[in-house]
């Protein structure tokens, strides 16, 4: 079987007064995914989420679920229960009711309300606990609760809005963990909304990454990281070193360019249109690094260790000054085996190195 989309928004905007807040939004949702829209505060995330779910109409563009034009229809007709993070439980109803809500409202038959809300509970892992109250449990569990009135619903889509932000960071840990099994258990469609990059990584089939209300780069986690298509998603997404460089020729997939005092070159793989002479630039990971020998890299440069490193576990950050006047993050892991001062070599495999177009 092919990917299936279910969720297809096309050319999405949404305007309030003289905010253009989401700017020409494409994008396509396969079924069965956890995909994370994940961008700085502000960006539209969550009136992307609104948008899906119905609680906002958008000015121009269309939402389709499941091959259904949803523009005009209310939210309890989309199938888009959304969690939201401050109001994910009713803190006076029991777990029954607070999952039972979505069905009472809609009138269904006592029955069926008993064998659905059941159903969900156990596939959360939360039977017995039908008659607690939202104080009563640990977060984690609060957050299933949450869960299980979105699941109950029988919808094609769970909409989460930041809806970790609220534990402590060990529980956040957990519950994340948690959530993705639910997810993979069920093979339910989630998007998840988070101005955390490690969540966003570690949680993720595909990440959304939002600029201003425009989507920048829509891939895996993997090539998020890796590969970010702009300077904007490199930088939310981890540390990084640029390097501004020069390209001095092009064959196939391969860019040569120059960069540094030296003019040093270095060969990398690029699926970048490029033209000769184009200023570009370099990302490399501080983990992609390494300082003097034994095993160099293709490309290399002088650096001066400024001041101090850091211990950070399971490796030591050192603060470099290159010969390119910037400052270098290099992440060293062999720890207590040796420690770098004063004039250093920066290596770092051609492999390593991802090349950026820069925008106009
Ligand atoms: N109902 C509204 N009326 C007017 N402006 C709004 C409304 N809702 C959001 N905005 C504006 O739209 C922009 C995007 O807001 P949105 O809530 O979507 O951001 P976000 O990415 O979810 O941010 P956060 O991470 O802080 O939750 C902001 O400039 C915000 O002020
Ligand atoms: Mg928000």
């Amino acid at each position: 079987m092919g990917t299936e989309i279910l969720l297809d928004l096309k050319n999405v905007n949404k305007v309030f007064g003289v905010n253009h807040v989401l700017k020409n939004i494409n994008l396509q949702i396969e079924r069965g995914k956890f995909i994370t829209f994940l961008g700085p505060s502000g960006c539209g995330k969550t009136t992307l989420l609104r948008s899906i779910a119905g609680f906002y109409t958008v000015d121009e563009g269309e939402i389709w679920i499941d091959g259904k034009l949803m523009n005009d229809l209310p939210p309890y007709k989309r199938g888009t229960p959304m969690v939201f993070q401050e109001y994910a439980l009713f803190p006076h109803m029991t777990v029954f009711d607070n999952v039972a809500y979505g069905l009472d409202v809609q009138k269904r038959p006592e029955g069926e309300i008993q064998d659905r809300v059941k159903s969900a509970l156990a596939k959360v892992k939360l039977t017995g606990l039908e008659e607690r109250y939202p104080h009563q449990m640990s977060g984690g569990q609060q957050q299933r609760v949450a869960m299980a009135r979105a699941l109950v619903m029988d919808s094609p889509i769970i909409l989460l809005d930041e809806p970790l932000s609220n534990l402590d960071a060990k529980l956040r840990e957990e519950v994340r963990v948690e959530l993705r099994n639910i997810q993979l258990d069920l093979g339910l469609t989630v998007i998840y909304v988070t101005h955390d990059q490690v969540e966003a990584l570690s949680m993720s089939d595909h990440i959304v990454v939002f600029n201003k209300g425009a989507i920048d780069q829509y891939g895996t986690p993997h090539e998020i990281y890796y590969k970010p298509r702009t300077q904007y998603v490199a930088d939310f997404i981890g540390t990084t070193n640029f390097v501004d460089a020069v390209v001095l020729q092009l064959e196939g997939d391969q860019a040569t360019v120059k960069y540094g005092k030296k003019n040093d070159t270095v060969t990398v793989q690029t699926n970048e249109q490029l033209t000769v002479g184009e200023n570009v630039l370099l990302s490399i990971r501080p983990e992609s690094m390494r300082i003097n020998g034994p095993d160099a890299g293709e490309f290399i440069m002088d650096g001066v260790v400024v001041t101090y490193s850091m211990f950070l576990g399971e490796k030591e950050r050192y603060f470099l000054a290159g010969d390119d006047g910037k400052e270098w993050i290099v992440d060293v892991y062999d720890i207590g085996q040796t420690s770098y001062q004063g004039i250093v070599k920066i290596h770092a495999s051609a492999n390593k190195i991802h090349l950026i177009k820069i925008s106009n």
